[in-house]
């Protein structure tokens, strides 16, 4: 068996990754305030504003929403350059290099589509794909900080093989899709482009995948405390997340209809709902690796009577 190579743990690049997930949540809900208030044109150029790359405009009405969120972004594409070149120089695995780069791809992308967004006067599909980018940016900045940390460097995987069908991991990753579902089905409502119904029916289908996924990993692998703390974290947040879910639809669909202006508890219920869709879609993807490193499927041939060798994927 070939010798276990010692990986070294990196406190700096670890709390970078962790800073950088913590500001790209609050650049979702920098984000998600610029649509609650109607405010997606309140700066009508790009990548310029008013004309102008570095001159601050007055920050009134809804400028201080989209200017504040351009400038959350700036920061948060510059965060993600350090990271990338950090993680290309220290990182001693290949696949975390080329991870720290496809982040720096990714709100590259976003950026983009921001900007398109603006000029293409705020299309349902280009704001959704923007809305779909942002979270699954997030879910790729809190992965690199899951790998830099101390107990995925340090921790001997506790490895129980899963001879069940379905298997844990493919609950997640059905977890992980119907979530995506959720998130377009949502954004196309927000962004005028589809009914309500569909997300608050499909609503029902998140509630029965990820419960089932939650009941089986917590009662079958509850022992396996990294499983078992993202499956636990999972279920609450989808329950917050209906809760979250029937306030922006009372707030938005009930009482928003004739509203004049963008209400502020509407807005508070809606951009607190997009928030915790971010976090509950990348817990989903953090348990989905766990599961991968500690509960690893077995392909072994049930034999009648015979004693079972699991073989590992
Ligand atoms: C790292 C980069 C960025 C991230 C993570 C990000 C994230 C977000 C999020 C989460 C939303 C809310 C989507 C929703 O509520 O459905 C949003 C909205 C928006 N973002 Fe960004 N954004 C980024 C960069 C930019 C840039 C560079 C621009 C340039 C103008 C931009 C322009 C907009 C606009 C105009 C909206 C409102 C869209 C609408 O109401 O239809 N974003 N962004
Ligand atoms: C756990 C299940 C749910 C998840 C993961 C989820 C997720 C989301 C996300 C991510 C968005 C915004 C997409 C974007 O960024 O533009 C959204 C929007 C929305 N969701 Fe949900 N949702 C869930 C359940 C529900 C339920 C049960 C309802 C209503 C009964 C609901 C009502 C809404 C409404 C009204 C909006 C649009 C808000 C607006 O127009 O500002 N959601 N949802």
């Amino acid at each position: 068996m070939p010798k276990e190579i010692e990986l070294p743990y990196n406190k700096g690049l670890h709390n970078f990754a962790i800073f950088t997930s913590c500001v790209t949540l609050l650049l979702i809900v920098a984000g998600a305030l610029v649509t609650s208030n109607d405010a997606g044109l309140s700066v009508p150029d790009w990548p310029t504003t008013f004309g102008s790359i570095y001159k601050m405009p007055h920050m009134i009405g809804g400028v201080k929403y989209e200017h504040g969120h351009r400038m959350v972004a700036e920061f948060v594409g510059l965060l993600t350059i350090i990271l990338a070149v950090w993680t290309w120089r220290a990182e001693k695995r290949r696949w975390l290099r080329l991870l720290g780069l496809a982040a720096l791809a990714t709100v590259i992308v976003q950026g983009i589509l921001g900007g398109m967004t603006v000029l293409l006067l705020l299309p349902a599909a280009v704001s959704s794909a923007h809305a779909a980018v942002a979270q699954t940016f997030f879910c790729i900045a809190v992965c690199i900080a899951v790998f830099t940390g101390r107990q995925w460097i340090q921790e001997h995987p506790r490895t129980e093989f899963d001879t069940r069908r379905p298997t844990l991991f493919t609950l997640t990753l059905l977890s992980i899709f119907v979530l995506y579902v959720q998130l377009l089905l949502g954004a196309m409502f927000r962004h005028h482009g589809l009914s309500w119904w569909p997300h608050v029916v499909h609503a029902g289908v998140i509630a029965v995948v990820l419960s089932w996924t939650a009941i089986r990993a917590i009662s079958v692998y509850g022992q396996v405390e990294a499983v078992k703390r993202p499956a636990v974290l999972m279920l609450s947040l989808m329950v917050a997340q209906l809760c979250l879910g029937f306030l922006a639809f009372i707030t938005r669909v009930m009482w928003g209809q004739d509203a004049a202006q963008p209400e502020l508890p509407m807005v508070i219920a809606t951009v607190i709902h997009v928030a915790v869709g971010a976090l509950l879609l990348a817990t989903t993807v953090v348990l989905a690796i766990q599961v991968w490193r500690h509960v690893p499927v077995s392909f072994a041939e049930p034999i009648p009577g015979g004693e079972q060798k699991p073989v590992a994927a």
